[in-house]
């Protein structure tokens, strides 16, 4: 029985109430549930902003260290994320993306404005190679994204020959000219990014002729065949992915997804990044949660067509968007990143690992200076944002077995009318079977008292680490870079039963002996 001890009532706009309870969680440690495929955790850098280039790629004459021109500080905080895969070269820059451009000399390289980010010179430093040295650097998968809007089947298919043919064709020598002898590994292709909008404003019954004309000439040795992905809907639509899979019958093994949190919920005024009222932290915890009701829906829509969860369900675009930082760019999408990001950014991996059945990918927007970044740089400096701790704290659950659990007796955190579940977890058996709890506790007044029954199983301890920090807007900057970063955390079992205290606004990972 949840203890329900007296309602806090505090009067007055913009003030927070709280139910004070001890939210039970009961493991079902005898049913498996679905494999969190890795790629859950998945990253996506795009042509955009400081993201790449001076983020990523520094090129190989730097004064900043690097490898074959990535830059090293950043690629050896990413390997400790083993960073499962990353899309490129878009989003929205996808669409307007010529492959040609982007191979051979680099001196002999075109430079083209970037329309969609800025207006800024493209010189191509970074194309097709360098984008395969930087997964083969990560140990990562590659997911090429296709220029559906502005390109033809023709170069669609002329790229994936170049990648991946074997032979003495033209195609294959020139990229062995251009120093790959081998073909590249390409494991996943999209064709087209955000068709209903920036690629190309078109209707789902449109594209998906499009898609199936455009898929009919993608051709690629058979050991070396992406895994195909259709460009789906955002938010609460599900039509996308109602037609697509009504009328796609064959190279079609997912279809993608976006959907960013907006603090206010409007484009024109998103919110801002630090330095917001609590009203602003509830309202992006809300439209975080959000991401259940649009997956479980378009899983809804998909399971009439496709009842055996053939095709998947790729978020490939999500993350929070705030108002760009005072100064930037506006088409850089450069923000700053505080422990509400850690918070959404763990909300949603649990989203993921419930919906693991059918979401076997995800890619949170964008890898490095761009929207919910894991990480900041300001030309020689780097900064590990609280999401990149986030994502570090979940390692463990990267190709783990969820373990189904009940939450009940959850507290509801409220602002004004918005009223939310103050906690949520998450559960997963890895390979070598070590049980693994993720928690939160959004709520950013109060504790929260978790008990954690395991059905038999005698909880001895449990040791991990736990991200929190007293303001709600806490992050790391340059002059600070470790002003928030995750702390040892451990707990002992009473009588095979475990309490954890789970302080205000806090993300906590830990491991079950
Ligand atoms: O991630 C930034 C942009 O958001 C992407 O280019 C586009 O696909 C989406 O609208």
């Amino acid at each position: 029985m949840p203890l329900l001890k007296p309602l806090a009532v505090l009067l007055g706009l913009g003030l927070s109430t709280t139910t004070f309870a001890a939210s039970q969680i009961q493991l079902d440690t005898s049913t498996q549930g679905a494999l969190i495929n890795k790629n859950i955790y998945g990253q996506f850098a795009e042509h955009l902003g400081r993201g790449i280039y001076e983020g990523l790629w520094v090129g190989a004459e730097s004064s900043i260290a690097n490898t074959k021109g990535w830059r090293n500080d950043v690629l050896s905080a990413l390997k400790a994320l083993h960073v499962p895969l990353v899309r490129w070269p878009g989003g929205c820059f996808a669409d307007e993306y010529h492959w040609r451009d982007g191979i051979g000399p680099r001196a002999n390289r075109p430079v083209k404005v970037n329309t969609n980010w800025g207006g800024v010179e493209e010189d191509n430093a970074v194309g097709t190679h360098e984008f395969f040295e930087l997964v083969e650097l990560l140990g990562a998968e590659a997911y090429v994204n296709g220029n559906l809007g502005t390109g033809s089947p023709q170069e669609m298919a002329e790229w994936l020959e170049y990648m991946t043919a074997e032979g003495k064709s033209t195609l294959a020598e020139l990229r062995r000219k251009n120093g790959r002898e081998q073909p590249f590994k390409v494991d996943y292709f999209a064709v087209g990014n955000e068709s209903w909008g920036c690629g190309g404003n078109m209707t789902p019954d449109f594209y998906t002729h499009l898609y199936k004309q455009y898929t009919t000439f993608l051709k690629t040795p058979a050991h070396n065949t992406p895994k195909w992905i259709a460009s789906g809907s955002h938010s609460e639509d599900t039509s996308w992915a109602a037609y697509l899979t009504t009328h796609v019958k064959q190279k079609m093994d997912a279809v993608s997804f976006h959907y960013y949190t907006l603090p206010t919920g409007k484009w024109e005024k998103k919110g801002a990044a630090l330095q917001f009222p609590e009203a602003e932290w509830a309202s992006t915890m809300q439209r975080t949660l959000a991401m259940d009701g649009f997956i479980r829906n378009n899983k809804a829509v998909m399971d009439k067509q496709d009842p055996e969860k053939k095709v998947g369900f790729y978020v490939d675009e999500w993350g929070t968007w705030y108002d760009v930082e005072k100064g930037e760019n506006p088409g850089f999408l450069y923000q700053q990143n505080s422990l509400r990001d850690a918070v959404v950014a763990a909300l949603n991996f649990h989203i993921f690992h419930q919906h693991a059945d059918r979401v076997h990918m995800t890619n949170i927007a964008q890898m490095v200076n761009v929207l919910q970044a894991m990480i900041l740089t300001d030309k020689e400096k780097m900064l590990l944002t609280p999401t990149y701790h986030a994502y570090k704290m979940y390692v463990p659950f990267q190709d783990a077995t969820s373990v189904p659990l009940k939450l009940t007796g959850v507290p509801q955190y409220q602002v004004g009318d918005i009223s939310v579940p103050a906690v949520s977890a998450t559960a997963a058996r890895t390979k070598n079977g070590e049980l693994y709890l993720g928690l939160v506790n959004l709520n950013p007044n109060q504790s929260e008292t978790t008990e954690i029954n395991l059905a038999g199983i005698v909880i001895a301890s449990v040791s991990g680490q736990l991200l929190t920090a007293a303001q709600m807007d806490a992050h790391n900057t340059f002059e600070k870079p470790h002003a928030i970063e995750p702390k040892p955390f451990s707990a002992k079992g009473n009588n095979g039963r475990l309490t954890l205290q789970l302080p205000a606004k806090s993300v906590l990972v830990v491991k079950v002996q």
